[in-house]
């Protein structure tokens, strides 16, 4: 039997055959046992890292100065400094903190975990060798640790393969770590899967112009309780940000799949989480085919101010608002487009630019994400992320 890398599901034996066949073009639709009592867990999240460390010289010695991007780069640079200074590694003590106390199953990174722009391969492995270390200390010993790819995790000179190769051994590890399964996993891009308990977890590259193997890896989740797609860059056209595209199933090319994967996100009531757009969003969806939830969140603490539960937007009515009011011309007349996909079902919405740290609880019957702003230990604002 072929087994397909992209679906990693937990246990062995025939279970483990049977539940990938399910994902891989098998003919068996439900490869999971129905959900139980009893499996109720936390995830600590984070959103945005940019893991990046002062003075320049440590990691981006070998910078290409020539790069067009270079001004905005260099304050990016100092922005990420002066946040891991001191904000950052409080805002992380408070979320281990939580953690320790709590039955916390595994640590969530929601991608851009580090800055990237070394433009050299040993630089860049350091890079994310030193972040892997520093975030994962404070947390509980041995809590596995995931993260997914964002956008600056490969950005640099031959960054990308050495971000795969990174992944791959890392997250393979991690994941079998969490799941107990005895075969070693291979967390491969453009999509991944694994179950942990009754639920489906599945892992993609936002910038996948191929949306089939998200959509496959969804679909091998037939009897899972829960269905969470983690996704660097928003599947919800996002509010606030000049480039509304830049996210999952935004590109011209993915647009064929996308209502595909809209109508399959709904009938599975599945949960969403994602980064980005340093800002802190949710939304819940509701449509003929049911309704699915997606949560937005911000660890790039870069600002003391940002540490906010206070909503620029709070209702389905402003969606668009803070875009609709700065973009101009064509870019408006996309970004109009791109909002009326979602807008007709979009039934709760909140946005602002709050940075922090989340938990989110997982039982039978419920889930939810609560927002700490900053390095708050009290939650100031939970979402539930289960359509009903
Ligand atoms: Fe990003």
């Amino acid at each position: 039997m072929t087994i397909d890398r992209r679906c990693f599901i937990e246990g062995a034996g025939a279970f483990f055959g049977a539940a990938c066949l399910a994902g891989c073009g098998g003919k068996l639709k439900s490869a999971f046992p129905p959900a139980g009592g009893g499996n109720a867990y936390s995830v600590a999240i984070l959103g945005d890292t940019h893991y990046d460390a002062e003075p320049e010289s440590v990691y981006h010695s070998h910078y290409d100065e020539s790069n067009k991007w270079a001004k905005v780069q260099h304050e990016e640079f100092r922005r990420n400094g002066e946040m891991w200074r001191t904000r950052c590694p409080a805002l992380l003590s408070a979320s281990a903190g939580i953690s320790h106390s709590s039955e916390t199953r595994f640590v969530l990174q929601l991608g851009d975990i580090i800055q990237g722009d070394c433009d050299d391969v040993p630089t860049h492995k350091k890079m994310l060798d030193d972040c892997i270390k520093l975030l994962r200390t404070p947390y509980p010993e041995g809590l596995p640790f995931l993260t997914v790819i964002g956008n600056h995790d490969f950005r640099g000179k031959g960054a990308r393969q050495a971000y795969l190769d990174f992944a791959g051994k890392f997250m393979s590890e991690e994941i079998a770590k969490l799941t107990g399964a005895a075969d070693p996993a291979h967390a491969e891009y453009p999509a991944f899967s694994f179950r942990t308990g009754d639920d489906l977890w599945v892992f993609c590259d936002f910038e996948t112009k191929d949306l089939r193997p998200v959509i496959e890896c969804i679909e091998s989740g037939a009897g899972a309780r829960h269905v969470f797609l983690v996704t660097h860059g928003p599947f919800t056209t996002p509010d606030g940000g000049g480039s509304c595209r830049w996210r999952l199933a935004g590109r011209r090319e993915s647009a064929a799949l996308r209502p595909k994967l809209y109508e399959l996100l709904s009938r599975r009531h599945a949960i969403v989480l994602s980064g980005h757009t340093h800002t802190t969003a949710y939304y819940r969806h509701e449509n003929e085919f049911g309704g699915f939830c997606e949560f937005t969140a911000n660890s790039v603490w870069s600002k003391p101010e940002l540490a906010t539960a206070q909503p620029l937007c709070s209702s389905a009515k402003e969606y668009g608002a803070v875009n609709l009011a700065k973009l101009k011309g064509e870019k408006l007349e996309d970004f109009k487009s791109e909002l009326e996909f979602f807008r007709p079902g979009l039934k709760e919405y909140f946005y602002n630019k709050g940075a922090g740290h989340c938990r989110l609880d997982v039982a039978d019957a419920s889930v939810s994400v609560s927002f700490y702003p900053g390095d708050a230990k009290e939650p100031a604002r939970t979402f539930n992320l289960l359509y009903s």
